[in-house]
């Protein structure tokens, strides 16, 4: 397996330019299988999840052609509906054919994920979801048996926000007889895309993006042709990197209304935020002031960008409380980044960052992809050598981080471990 290896301690200087969006380009993907023919999905980001995605949607009977980063999908003959465990448990986004195998298909048999390093992370939301569209649903050996001659519409109110339940929701209703309304539905921009992707597609759906989403049912769907938006985390991660390093990196491709909750952390910590014709251009402060952060669904601070953060506030010159509100247990990178010299409590949701001058480079262990991005920006600003194993995380989010941050002036090799 390979690791990471930084020599820490150089600024970031120049331009890099964002990938699609690892978090639209699954949903999207997952989309094709409503609607019979050939689809053409571009801008996909070249990542270990979408190769799952590949495998799955292979798996399912549907053709799939990846060519420079599009994707064409023949979804014309789908001939099993099931998604295997072994699937399943290596990207949870695999539950996102629930709702289009149902809705085209009347059936679908999908494994349960289980467990996960951040968090439970039930998939409870959507089943409700989809039994109140008239869905049957059974647990049948670790699968989830749902069955519906046709689904309809229905009105849903959400315990909580849910990203992907409202994506399994939105996808199952477009094919729905009738009306369904999404109440409490998550806001973020991939929400939005997928509304705007099924729409496309042929969808009736009004207010994605906003907390009350309204699908009205057709009887069928044609095929999507579409490129995925830049990913707002790998941005957001490359803006703390050149935060981090006392940088002046231009970020280009980025959207930066998607990174609204971000940009005001980093301008409160000191940094300079540039929007140019480009991009976003980011200088790092020479001393970062400690902030807080509370963790929410869009538009609050992204819990994808939370371990990032908490990398920069290590080296913040006071105190500063970063609670995660999302996930029950998604402050695995704390105990590794203590082994770098970091200054970390944990107190329930709530973690007390001391910000230290220097951090120091260690051997450190990935435990999730957001985690793993934190130890490689921890990395860059520590002095002496940082070692990232365990970095199959990494990979299943990030494209070529390592070549994209040797470009910007990094001191970072892949080697075999
Ligand atoms: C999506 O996960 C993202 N994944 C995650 O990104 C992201 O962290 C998360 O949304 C929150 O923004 C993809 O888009 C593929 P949720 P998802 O359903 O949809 C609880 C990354 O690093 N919940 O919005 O699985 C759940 O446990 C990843 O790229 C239920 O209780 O997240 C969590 O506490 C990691 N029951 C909260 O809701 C349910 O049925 C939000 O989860 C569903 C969710």
């Amino acid at each position: 397996m390979d690791k990471i290896v930084i020599h820490g301690g150089r600024r970031l200087k120049g331009e890099v330019r964002v990938s699609g969006a690892k978090n639209s380009a699954l949903p999207l993907l997952f989309a094709t299988l409503l609607a019979p023919g050939v689809h053409r999905i571009a801008n996909v980001p070249d990542l270990r999840d979408i190769t799952t995605v590949e495998k799955l949607l292979t798996t399912l009977g549907a053709e799939v052609v990846r060519e420079n980063g599009t994707f064409t999908v023949d979804a014309s003959a789908i001939e099993s509906i099931e998604a295997p465990y072994d699937l399943v448990r290596t990207m949870r986004a695999s539950v996102l054919v629930l709702g289009p195998l149902l809705a085209r298909l009347g059936h679908a048999r999908v494994s349960l994920p289980g467990g996960c390093a951040i968090g439970a992370r039930p998939i409870n939301l959507h089943l409700k979801g989809l039994e109140a569209m008239g869905a049957k649903i059974t647990l049948d050996h670790g699968y989830v048996e749902a069955h519906a001659k046709r689904l309809h519409g229905a009105r849903i109110l959400f315990d909580m926000p849910t990203v992907g339940g409202t994506e399994n929701l939105m996808m199952a209703a477009a094919l729905a007889k009738g009306t369904t309304v999404l109440e409490n539905a998550a806001c973020e921009p991939e929400i939005i895309e997928l509304g705007e992707a099924l729409t496309k597609m042929g969808a009736r759906i009004e207010g994605a993006g906003t907390d009350s989403i309204t699908i009205e049912g057709v009887d069928e769907l044609t095929p999507l042709e579409h490129a995925v938006m830049p990913d707002r985390i790998e941005a957001g991660t490359f803006m703390i990197a050149s935060a981090i390093t006392r940088g002046d990196v231009l970020v280009t491709g980025t959207v930066a209304s998607h990174l609204e909750a971000l940009i005001i952390k980093l301008r409160e910590a000191g940094a300079e935020i540039i929007e140019e014709a480009g991009g976003l251009r980011v200088r790092g402060p020479r001393k970062i002031n400690s902030v807080d952060i509370k963790t929410r669904p869009h538009p609050g601070f992204p819990t994808d960008m939370q371990a990032q953060f908490m990398a920069l506030m290590a080296l913040g010159t006071g105190t500063s409380m970063i609670t995660e509100n999302v996930f029950e247990n998604r402050f695995m990178h704390v105990c590794e980044l203590q082994r770098m010299g970091a200054d970390i409590s944990i107190e329930g949701h709530t973690a007390t960052v001391k910000g230290v001058k220097g951090l120091l480079g260690a051997p450190v262990m990935a435990t999730d992809l957001r985690a793993s991005a934190s130890l490689i920006l921890a990395g860059l600003a520590a002095d002496h050598t940082t070692e990232v194993s365990r970095i199959y995380h990494l990979d299943r989010g990030y494209e070529r981080i390592e070549e994209k941050l040797k470009r910007l002036g990094a001191d970072i090799e892949r080697v075999p471990e």
